[in-house]
């Protein structure tokens, strides 16, 4: 294969791909597409929805589905090293069965800069063809960016730092001294509950037709997140949300 276009798509609105996305996905001959299984199916359909949308031109879609993934693991580093490798074994093997010539892409939920994998499993490809092929990376809007316009706010406070972090860390280790300002993503505990006083701006599946935002102080609107992001859980299946916090 010659290239590979890592293509971020936006956090779930078809209407947030760019232009230099629709571009580049008109170049393509072949779409690598991991599959998350029948749960995440609406996440695949926002991508086919896009290719059907936006590339007229001819291509393939190859499915391949995501390795198993321990989810509660003693080394989290460990184990997502090992889950890294196994997704860029099978990337491997689908790549190697490509034509010389032929351009593929890799369709990235928001923007592939955060909390995504597919640039560090496509180096891990590279490293191990005999002949790698470039590797161009489209920019995406990201989760917190539409987070942000859905409230009409900005993230950081006057001249303040914003950190972007994950709820596991929220959960185990608390804000770093001095942080006035979090985005939280991949948090399926509502970690704000340990910051009381501060305030919250959440959204859930945030794009999509199911869209729900709330905000307000953690005291007051907590439990009304909580008991939302567990309705939108129990009726799709899986949710998707990130929030931003702020210290009074
Ligand atoms: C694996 S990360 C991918 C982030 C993505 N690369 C980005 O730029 O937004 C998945 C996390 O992104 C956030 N996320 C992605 N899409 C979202 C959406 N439509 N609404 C709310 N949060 C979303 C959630 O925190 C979710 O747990």
């Amino acid at each position: 294969m010659r290239t590979m276009h890592v293509i971020g798509i936006g956090a779930g609105d078809p209407d947030q791909v760019t232009v230099a996305a629709i571009k580049a996905m008109n170049t393509v001959d072949v779409f690598f597409v991991i599959d998350k299984g029948a749960q995440k199916q609406e996440l695949v359909d926002v991508r086919t929805r896009i290719l059907r949308e936006h590339v007229p031109t001819d291509h393939r879609v190859v499915e391949f589905t995501d390795p198993p993934r321990d989810r509660a693991p003693s080394d989290y580093d460990d184990a997502v090293d090992t889950w890294h490798d196994l997704r860029a074994r099978m990337l491997a093997d689908l790549v190697d069965a490509e034509p010389s010539e032929s351009v593929g892409a890799m369709l990235v939920w928001g923007d592939p800069s955060l909390y995504d994998s597919t640039l560090r499993v496509v180096e891990r490809v590279r490293a191990v063809l005999h002949s790698p092929f470039e590797v161009s990376v489209i920019p995406g809007v990201t989760s917190p960016s539409a987070l942000a316009a859905a409230h009409r706010i900005v993230m950081n406070r006057v001249g303040e730092p914003v950190l972007t972090t994950t709820g596991r860390r929220l959960r185990d280790e608390g804000l770093p001294d001095g942080v006035t300002a979090a985005v939280v993503m991949l948090d399926s505990d509502c970690s704000f509950r340990s910051l009381p006083g501060w305030h919250v701006w959440w959204g859930a599946n945030l794009g999509t037709p199911g869209e729900v935002t709330l905000a307000g102080p953690v005291d007051d609107i907590g439990d009304e997140i909580v008991a939302r992001r567990a309705a939108l859980r129990a009726e799709a299946g899986w949710v998707m949300d990130t929030y931003l916090v702020h210290r009074p």
